[in-house]
């Protein structure tokens, strides 16, 4: 009886050497594809392989669904809880994780953050152009997939019909209707902790915890009105599309620090960068700049001990 209580307490004691090993070596990256992309194209998967090749950490890419479609038609609740529980069965991801994220896939990258219950905490956290405040028009002369599914849709964009079947319904914010929008819009509002008396502090807590936030900009994308949205800028309320745009620091999700980004900002956890490029047009050297060290910081669980 003694002798297998010794043996089991043995075990335990080097199954909990063993296990603290690999969790100090190496915190992994999830990268999460943008609209009409998917973990298998060349671009995404280059990306992906880029960022390993050159942090020297463990990253993969984790699909939603079948990849392109549904990227262009599942709504972005239904994203984000798929990746919430696919981020919750990869074992690799238990003591913490990084996140790269394209586009539209920042929003279901901050679903995951804010609303997912019982998942292992988000490290740092790097959003290529990510539609953080919205977009509030259809682009000007594109004619890929987003502006066809955005022209089809925009009239009636808070229709449940649209935001029930198209994941960009979930992101569009039309200043002149913002009344609309709050009621209707079924995913950025509950995201951003907007909707007066329905703010919720545990989204906030989560977000908040963030130990790094990287917003960058592309400085000539036409792709998201108003680019600024990459750094949680955005019209005021009411504004018609000659508005100037507010920066970050003057919007009430700042001020009133709705989602925790004024707090992290105060902390000095926020950086606001900003590339040359169309939409997540980002060279090589910026990458390597701005994204890879995010991915490599291996005092992480020391730091959180301490802190605690
Ligand atoms: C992906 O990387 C390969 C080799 O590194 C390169 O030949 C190819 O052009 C890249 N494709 C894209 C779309 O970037
Ligand atoms: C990553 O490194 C491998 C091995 O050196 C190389 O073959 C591959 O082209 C690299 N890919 C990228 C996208 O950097
Ligand atoms: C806030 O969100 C958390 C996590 O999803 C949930 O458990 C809680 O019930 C929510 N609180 C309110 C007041 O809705
Ligand atoms: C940005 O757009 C302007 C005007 O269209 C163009 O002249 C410039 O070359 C573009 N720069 C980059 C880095 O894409
Ligand atoms: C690395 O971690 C430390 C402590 O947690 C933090 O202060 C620092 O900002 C991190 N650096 C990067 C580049 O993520």
């Amino acid at each position: 009886m003694e002798k297998s209580f010794q043996r089991s307490a043995l075990l335990v004691t080097l199954s909990l050497f063993f296990f603290s090993i690999p969790v100090s070596l190496s915190v992994p990256f999830v990268l999460f594809h943008g609209f009409g992309g998917e973990c298998s194209n060349d671009k995404v998967s280059n990306l992906t392989q880029f960022l390993i090749n050159h942090s020297g950490y463990p990253g993969t890419c984790v699909e939603i669904g079948d990849g392109v479609k549904d990227s262009l038609f599942m709504p972005l609740r239904q994203q984000a809880s798929i990746a919430c529980e696919k981020i919750k069965q990869m074992p690799e991801l238990s003591e913490g994780y990084n996140i790269v994220a394209e586009s539209q896939g920042n929003l279901v990258a901050r679903g995951l953050i804010e609303f997912c219950d019982n998942a292992p905490p988000v490290i740092n956290y790097v959003s290529l152009g990510g539609p953080h405040a919205g977009v509030a028009a259809i682009p000007e002369g594109c004619d890929s997939a987003f502006c066809i599914l955005m022209k089809a849709f925009f009239a009636v964009i808070y229709s449940d019909f649209a935001q029930d079947h198209t994941a960009p319904s979930g992101y569009v914010k039309k200043p002149m209707e913002i009344k609309n929008y709050l009621e209707h819009s079924k995913y950025l509002p509950k995201l951003n902790n907007e909707r007066p008396g329905e703010k919720n502090s545990t989204f906030k807590d989560r977000f908040t915890s963030l130990q790094n936030l990287v917003l960058i900009m592309f400085q000539n994308d036409t792709i998201l009105v108003p680019r600024e949205t990459s750094w949680f800028g955005y019209y005021p309320d009411g504004a018609s599309s000659s508005t100037p745009v507010l920066p970050p620091q003057k919007t009430k999700l700042y001020t009133e620090d709705w989602i925790g980004l004024k707090t992290l900002d105060d902390a000095g956890k926020v950086r606001f960068i900003s590339v040359p490029g169309g939409h997540i047009e980002i060279t090589e050297e910026d990458l390597v700049k701005y994204v890879v060290p995010y991915l490599q910081n291996e005092s992480l669980f020391s730091s959180e001990h301490e802190t605690i």
